[in-house]
């Protein structure tokens, strides 16, 4: 499984564009493919499902928020599979036999990036390694559980360096 973040720290320069597109193509190729919106503007989230559905099935239990919320509250973390939408892209691009799915933003996630920026610029080393630094290691291993479920995970990152 090859991990793929779209990060560039301009807003507007195309980055959730490249995700999906890529994300799409990939997924025709035959790849199997998981996208993961960090972005708190969820953009790609929406590119693939009206605001409605997103409110009525995902918005509370099954975004990136709940994520970081576990992570930052010491909780049991989702595993990305549990958070893990198949989009239902109807004969698009010939997908419906194919493994194509998006973990979806929250705007919530605007207060996790705050609070890791609050860390990262106090420059409390002790605060850093307990909070920041711990998330971004979860991240890595829920990635590693997942191995051999997608051959790509393409990460749309917001237009920081924070969550990023
Ligand atoms: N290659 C392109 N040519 C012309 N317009 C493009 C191209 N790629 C993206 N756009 C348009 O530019 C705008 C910004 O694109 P997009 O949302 O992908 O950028 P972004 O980097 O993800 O933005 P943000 O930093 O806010 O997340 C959109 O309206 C999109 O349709
Ligand atoms: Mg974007």
């Amino acid at each position: 499984m090859k991990t793929v973040s779209v990060i560039n720290i301009k807003g507007g320069v195309g980055k959730t564009t490249l995700a999906a597109n890529l994300g799409a193509y990939a997924a025709s190729q035959g790849r199997r493919v998981l996208m993961i919106d960090l972005d708190p503007q969820a953009s790609l989230t929406f590119s693939f499902m009206m605001p409605e559905e997103w409110r009525n099935f995902y918005a509370d239990n099954m975004t990136m928020k709940n994520y970081f919320d576990a992570a930052a509250r010491d909780m049991k973390i989702p595993s990305l599979s549990s958070l893990a939408v198949k989009l239902d892209m109807g004969d698009a691009l010939n997908l419906e036999d194919r493994k194509f799915d998006l973990i979806c933003s929250h705007l919530g996630l605007v207060g996790t990036d705050i609070k890791l920026a609050s860390h990262i610029f106090a420059h409390d080393i002790d605060l850093l390694a307990s909070t920041t630094l711990k998330v971004c290691s979860y991240l890595r291993k829920s990635l590693s559980e997942i191995q051999d479920d997608y051959d790509l995970v393409l990460i749309d990152c917001p237009p920081n360096t924070i969550l990023s």
